[in-house]
């Protein structure tokens, strides 16, 4: 393993506009803490860090609509987001806020420090202005048609189906979203990066120094911005919520969102230095700290053209070594949609499966969307715990502390002499903390976790082939050794899968009385186990030490389990139709008149039968109070003859005869569809009354 370094880990600072999902864990949050938690075991000196990005413009969007202060919105959010990632062991060294005192003077200096050195071009121009809401549109309160891809919702910042980085004037067809209006063109002042002018830097740095050490998704994007050429960017904004800009005659503007969150990851480190009693510098200003950017796609441009730029702008920072962008992930082959509320929920996860964290951390390692979009599907979810989790892993570890318990009391056994097949095992056991580092190093998550099931993998095999429940009784020196060497296995799974699973690997460690934490283990020599001492030649576990009998490391996940899941999507699917359905425009008026001429009644259905030969038809006797009629109700598709003889329907007894099938019908069941389309009777609860009764 490699000499100690320092490290600058950021992961994108999420919009306090919602509670996180699983994209977001998938995409961003579970790469960064594997890799963070990586480099603090492997002895590099880490700093983690996130906090929430309150200045996006869908918070007061937000917060209009649910007439509430912007501040009610992030104060809500913000304190939810972070207990998410502290319930899912998301290790951030500091978890910030855009709001703090901190990040403004950050951010304000940071704005100053550029237009005190002229880093800044000042132009006054026509931008898009809603007379309407008396607001001036960009970003989100701006869409309209892409002019790279014609998609017809692009935002005023950035296309979101081709990535496309945008100024709200480019749109075609703009559209306030704010009041619906057109915008018109008003003139107003604003201060622009150059962007134009890092070009040859970003062709410099990116397309020739990391040609070959980006990922190809993230080269890729970055390539064809620049080979389209950049231009000037503004970085402030005609609103009310945000950064002031920190200048004289700047009144009502505010630093765009995006200029200041990604100083949040400086001002962020700034609160943990401050905490911690450290220095912040070195781990952003220090040539040899590596800065590594975990984000998702749609921020690429921003972390690898607009804020490089800045940082290069300001002249004393580091640049990121890497940024490591993921694609996106879908749901049930959906896209993952906070507004739709298409997306599990971590919150709830957490009640529907409380304390399998680490269940949901390995689905979305294991099917992480590294190289293209994926599909979460709660089917796979199932599958792997079931199969790869219980079955593989927790199967392992459950029969190795078993049989110790069962044949030595839990002491670790003393070998006798190693077979080939046990140092071959061996071999290959110690392999593995390189064969993990290489792949979790090059970012290469799901293979990483692979290779970690493979260890747990090859100890299955081992009590598979070595049979320790046959020898036992013939050859129990034998056994001796076997059950070392299973144990020697369980010790580096529990040691390897920390980045992973970290409540199971603590879980696994108490029972191997192998934890680190004060008072968790009764061993008075505990040296704490890394994974150079899994490459070395020397016990991870000696003999005669005790283990503990614990519980199941992870159990089966049932179908009820899962159709449940699939239920919950089911309604949202069925809601998000309904919200969207077009309301069928309102008739033309009728005069009161018109209106009595309609006799409507309580009728009893006495007899019902399904039309031979029509899929939809009912032919009911129905006691109307005049007299019991034939009516044909299109109704057979929602409701058996059985379930509606006795129920009491509302009926327009005068409408003209008509023969339907060739029977007569004399008058017409008065129905409505329920929010899942199921036809219902109007007289849903059933009120009991006289048939006959008018309704009026
Ligand atoms: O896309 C997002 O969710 C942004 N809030 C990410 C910001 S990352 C950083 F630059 F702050
Ligand atoms: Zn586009």
């Amino acid at each position: 393993m490699n000499t100690p370094e320092r490290y600058t880990i950021t992961s994108a600072l999420p919009y306090t506009n919602g509670p996180i999902h699983i994209g977001h864990l998938a995409g961003v949050y579970i790469p960064a803490d594997i890799y963070a938690r990586y480099l603090r075991i492997t002895g590099n000196d880490v700093a983690f860090i996130c906090g929430s990005d309150e200045h996006g413009a869908a918070i007061p969007m937000r917060a209009k609509k649910e007439g509430v202060s912007p501040q009610v919105i992030i104060d809500k959010y913000h304190f939810m987001i972070k207990k998410s990632f502290e319930d899912f062991g998301i290790t951030f060294d500091n978890y910030s806020r855009t709001s703090a005192p901190i990040h403004h003077k950050t951010a304000s200096e940071f704005f100053k420090e550029l237009y005190q050195n002229d880093k800044f071009v000042e132009e006054t121009s026509a931008q898009l202005y809603d007379s309407e809401a008396e607001q001036f549109l960009a970003d989100r309160f701006v869409i309209g048609t892409c002019p790279k891809c014609s998609f017809e919702e692009a935002y005023g910042d950035q296309c979101e189906n081709c990535g496309t980085s945008l100024n709200a004037t480019d749109l075609i067809n703009p559209k306030s979203t704010i009041s619906g209006a057109k915008p018109v063109l008003k003139e107003t002042k604003h201060w622009y990066l150059p962007l134009d002018q890092y070009e040859d830097f970003l062709k410099e740095w990116i397309l020739v120094g990391h040609k070959k050490d980006w990922k190809t998704n993230v080269y890729g994007q970055i390539k064809s911005w620049i080979d389209d050429g950049l231009r000037p960017r503004a970085v402030t904004r005609d609103l009310d919520w945000g950064i002031p800009v920190p200048l004289d005659h700047a009144e009502g503007k505010v630093l765009y969102v995006w200029f200041d969150a990604p100083i949040g990851y400086i001002s962020s480190t700034k609160e943990w230095a401050e905490r911690e009693g450290k220095d912040w510098e070195p781990y952003w200003k220090d040539q040899h700290t590596k800065l590594v950017h975990f984000i998702g796609k749609d921020n690429i441009v921003f972390h690898c053209i607009i804020f490089p730029s800045m940082l290069k702008a300001e002249g004393s920072y580091i640049l990121p070594e890497n940024v490591p962008a993921n694609e996106f992930l879908n749901l049930e082959g959906n896209k993952l949609s906070t507004s739709k509320n298409w997306a599990v929920w971590l919150h709830e996860y957490l009640e529907d499966f409380p304390g399998q964290q680490d269940v949901l951390r390995y689905v979305l390692t294991a099917n992480a969307p590294e190289t293209k979009d994926n599909d979460f599907t709660w089917k796979d979810f199932q599958d792997r715990n079931n199969n790869e989790l219980v079955g593989n892993f927790g199967n392992f570890i459950n029969r190795v502390v078993v049989l110790t318990h069962k044949y030595y009391q839990g002491i670790v056994p003393e070998p006798a002499e190693l077979s080939e097949v046990d140092q071959k095992t061996l071999a290959e056991l110690r392999a593995y903390p390189a064969v993990i580092s290489s792949s979790i190093e090059k970012y290469r998550f799901r293979e990483a976790s692979q290779e970690l099931l493979n260890v747990s993998r090859l100890g299955n095999k081992y009590l598979a082939d070595e049979e320790p429940w046959k020898l036992i009784k013939t050859d129990p020196e034998r056994i001796q050794t076997v059950m070392y060497i299973a144990l020697q296995i369980a010790a580096a799974v529990a040691v390897l899968s920390e980045p992973f699973l970290p409540f199971t690997s603590e879980k696994l460690k108490d029972i191997l009385n192998l934890s680190d934490r004060p008072a968790a283990s009764l061993r008075t020599d505990l040296v704490k186990l890394t994974w150079n001492d899994i490459e070395k030649e020397q016990a991870l576990l000696k003999s005669g030490y005790q283990i503990e009998k614990g519980s199941l490391l992870f159990s089966k996940i049932e179908d009820l389990d899962i159709q449940k899941q699939l239920d919950k999507l089911a309604a949202t699917k069925k809601a998000n139709e309904v919200a969207t359905k077009e309301i069928i425009p309102q008739k033309e008026t009728i005069s009161f008149e018109d209106f009595t001429k309609l006799d409507i009644r309580i009728g009893t259905i006495m007899e019902a039968e399904k039309m031979p030969k029509a899929k939809r038809l009912m032919v009911l006797k129905v006691d109307t109070g005049v007299n019991v009629r034939t009516i044909v109700s299109g109704i057979a598709e929602h409701f058996s003859a059985e379930e509606i003889i006795g129920k009491q329907v509302t009926v327009l007894i005068n409408l003209a005869p008509r023969k339907l099938r060739g029977v007569e019908s004399e008058g017409m069941i008065l129905m409505t569809e329920d929010i899942e389309g199921k036809l219902v009777f109007l007289n849903p609860d059933q009120i009991e009354v006289n048939p006959g009764v008018t309704v009026n």
